[in-house]
Parts: structure tokens; sequence; C-alpha cells
């Protein structure tokens, strides 16, 4: 298939050319309402809805089915669909199109909480399984064959599995062993590839998730693909899911209005990477190796050197107990981090150079003034909790519903069943799930993360967390 075109992005250039005077919803009218205009014109300017020769995203057959064909075709999937809420829709829908309530789902125990979400909606039961701690990342990264298996021999009514790959870091695993055994089961391999749209430029990439067996693979093309936020795919791989069931889903969890910017970035981004040639990938990686370079001459953190299971697009700076602290001196110059933990900070890098690597020395040498002043800061050490291999919740969502909550001091939590997931943001993964029975491990660490000044998306974190009143101590 011609992956030149872009047919929804230039229905939408030509639909503009035409001069159109709109009597249809947005009411911006193409931003012609603000007579003096906006900083976001240009986007007006094309945020059309669903007239002629612009198809609908809810019942495509003009210049969107199009462009869903030509992605499909490119990322080898046997049906695309853009997404314009997010991985977090495609996940929604991803979980409930697999389970119906009282079903249960294997699933990586530090997921995405908008996988955390699919489950409560779809009143699944969720199994967690957990990756292998890492020494050598500091982090739960590895997720093996054999603890896959152990969940599966545990629970083999499960419906299907659902794994994050790669992981915030850019860190993956032997997807390809897992996929083959998720299929001894006879069921589906769900993957949350939000971090890794790219892998499918090849070497020296990881291998994708569709590659790999997946059966259906959740994308977000605005985090490491050039387009607009919130643009998404979800691609299906095999016939073993429901797409009834996934195009269901996803009509009713997507807006009837979805945005026109939106879809026509997923259209160029697509274009963008099919078009990228061997020699442009070399030249970015070598753009990319330059800058590693540069931060690794920095005595203020560590590289890690990457391994073939890493994304090189990720950039990690080790800063045992000072993560915080360092993104808050980088960000002094300019220079802003994806995310911050405890011990690391991480970089992305996009599919193109976007700054000059003279001025980012210029501002290094700023941060590198502003940290040998910082260095007589206490560090802050924090052991992240141990996890069970495989674990369910001790309240199922449905009793969940049912049972009172009431607050709770973190001096009196431990033992307690939460009813609040805990959720440092980014990355948004859950230290405690809603529903699990809250460990010392969890209270400690949580705690080390408050004074080492990490956000969280929960209110009143600093005192305790809401848990469900009742016999389950
Ligand atoms: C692993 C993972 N899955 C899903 C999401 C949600 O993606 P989106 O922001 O595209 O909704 C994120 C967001 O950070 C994520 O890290």
């Amino acid at each position: 298939m011609e992956q030149k075109k872009k047919p929804l992005y230039d229905a939408l250039v030509q639909h503009q050319k035409k001069d159109p005077i709109s009597f249809h919803v947005p009411g911006h009218k193409f931003g012609r309402v603000y007579p003096d205009g906006t900083a976001f014109e240009s986007v007006l300017h094309i945020d059309a809805t669903e007239v002629s020769g612009l198809d609908d995203l809810h019942a495509p057959e003009g210049v969107i089915k199009e462009a869903q064909d030509i992605a499909s075709h490119y990322f080898g999937s046997l049906e695309s669909f853009f997404l314009v809420n997010g991985s977090t829709v495609g996940n929604l829908a991803m979980v409930l199109a697999t389970c119906h309530p009282g079903d249960q789902l294997i699933v990586q125990r530090n997921c995405h909480k908008s996988v955390l979400n699919g489950l409560e909606l779809a009143g699944a039961e969720p199994i967690f399984v957990a990756p292998e701690w890492e020494e050598e990342t500091n982090r739960y990264s590895v997720m093996t064959k054999e603890a896959i298996k152990q969940a599966l021999d545990a629970y083999p009514d499960a419906k299907g599995v659902l794994l994050t790959y790669p992981d915030y870091f850019g860190r993956t695993y032997a997807l390809r062993e897992v996929a083959e055994c998720v299929h001894d089961y006879g069921i589906p391999l769900l993957v949350d590839e939000a971090h890794g749209i790219h892998f499918h430029m090849g070497a020296p990439f990881p291998e994708p998730a569709l590659q790999a067996g997946a059966d259906v693979v959740v994308q977000s093309a605005h985090k490491m693909a050039p387009a607009m936020t919130m643009a998404s795919f979800l691609h299906v791989g095999s016939d073993r899911v429901n797409t009834r069931r996934l195009k269901h889903y996803l009509q009713m969890l997507q807006s009837s209005s979805p945005s026109y910017p939106l879809m026509a970035s997923l259209d160029l981004a697509r274009h963008y990477m099919a078009g990228m040639t061997e020699e442009d990938v070399r030249v970015l990686i070598r753009f990319v190796m330059e800058v590693r370079d540069v931060f690794r001459s920095s005595p203020h953190w560590n590289v890690p050197p990457l391994t073939e299971w890493d994304d090189p697009l990720k950039l990690i700076l080790e800063k045992e107990g000072s993560g915080f602290a360092l993104a808050e001196a980088l960000e002094s110059v300019g220079l802003f981090p994806e995310l911050a933990t405890s011990g690391q900070v991480l970089l992305t890098f996009g599919l193109g150079e976007s700054f000059e690597v003279e001025d980012l020395k210029r501002r290094l040498m700023d941060v590198d003034r502003q940290l040998k002043k910082q260095s007589k800061r206490a560090t802050i050490k924090v052991d992240q909790p141990r996890l069970p291999v495989v674990q369910s919740l001790a309240l199922s969502f449905s009793d969940m519903i049912e049972t009172p909550v009431k607050w709770c001091r973190w001096q009196d939590a431990e033992g307690e069943v939460a009813a609040e997931a805990v959720l440092p943001y980014p990355p948004g993964i859950a230290v405690v799930l809603k529903g699990e029975r809250i460990s010392r491990s969890q209270i400690d660490y949580i705690q080390a993360l408050i004074k080492q000044g990490a956000s969280f998306q929960n209110e009143q974190i600093e005192q305790g967390i809401m848990v469900f009143k009742g016999e389950w101590k």
C-alpha cells in the first residue's frame, strides 16, 4: 500500500483551501470567531468536523478508512484504529472487549492506571504478575515466560494476558517467548506498547509487539512518534480477539466528535515514520549517541549503558536518592525531563534532531554549577517494595462497590485494604492497588517518595489513605 499517501491529512488541508464558510460546529468557525486571532489559530484552521469528504471515525468509509488501512499495512496488523483519547482509551477498550464481569485477566503488576480502570469498569478479576526485579536497573522490568506460565497454571480460566512492553524507561524483554506461551493456553496476549510505536522502524530498536505475536496492541503515537498529544493507535494482530466488541467499546468510549487535527496527526506521524530511511535512522542514532556522550561526561550522575533490550531513544540519568532534585536542577536551565523517580531521571528523544548539542552543553555547565552547590543536600534512599510474583486482590471490584470506606492515617494503614490506588504521576503506575492489602514496605516507600518531592494524584497523601471498612483486616 502506498505509504507516501496521507489521505486524511491532505483532505483536511484541501478542505481549508476551499475557504469554507462554516454553517456547522465547531463554534469557533475555523478560528474566525476570534477577531484578533489566538495563539492556536493554525490548529483552529484545520479543526473541522464530519462534513462531506472528511469521513466519520465511527463509520469510516472514505479518507479515515483509507488512512487507517495504510496505517494497518505499515504496522502489519489485521486492522488498525485511530484513537483520540490516548492509549488510555485503547487500554480500556482492550480490557472491556476481552472480559465479562467476573472473568479473570492476567495483568502485569506495574501496568498503567488505565488498565486498572478498565478492569474495574469490566468488573473483571485481575491476577497480577510482577516482572522480575533487576538489580542492574533498580526496577521491576523483565517479564518472564516462567512467571506468566506460573499464573496461567494457577488460573487456567483466565481470558487473556495483558502486558506492558516496553516499560516507561524503554526496557523490553523476550515478548515472543511470552506470546508463544500465552497462545499455548489458547488465549490472547494484549500489549500496552504506549512507549514503543517506533520499534516498527526496525534495528536498532527492539522487536515491536505485533511482530512478536501480540493479538491486540495499543500505542501512543504522541509519545515517541511526532503525533499530537492524545493521538494513538489500537492494532488487531489476530482473530483471537473479538474485533466487533473492540469496535463497540471504542465507539462507546470515544467522543462522537473526534478531533480532526488529532486524527490527521496520526496520518502524518505514520507517513513520517514510513518515510524514514535506514540512513535517517543511522543519523538519528548518531545524534543520540553524541548527546549520551555529553551527559556521560558529567560527574554528577551515572548514565547506564544501553543493552540490546533497551530503546536507544531513552536516556536515563541515575543519581541515587536525588532523582527529583536532579530534575529540578535540569529544569532550572530549561531542560525538561519526561519524568523523575527517587533515583532516576528519564529523558526521551524524538524521531529527529530537535536541539543543538552545543546549546545543551552550555546549559549543562549551569547545571554543574548548581549541583556543586547542592552537593551537601541530604539524599534520601528508598527501597522499592518487594512484590509477590502472582497476586490477586483482597476484595473483588463488585465487593468494593458495596463496601463503605474510611480515612486511615499511615501509621494505622498496614494490613488494611486500600480503597484507592496510590499513584505517583508520572508514570501513573500504582504503588498500592485499589483492593490490595497495604504492606509496611509500601508505606515506607510512599513516605520516602513524599519526602523526596514526588507528585501524586491522591488527595492528602502526606497524611494517609482511604481504606475499606470492615472485616478485611
Ligand atoms: C505504559 C502506559 N500505558 C498507557 C499510558 C496512557 O497513554 P495516553 O497518555 O496516550 O493515554 C501511559 C501514559 O503515560 C503509559 O505510560
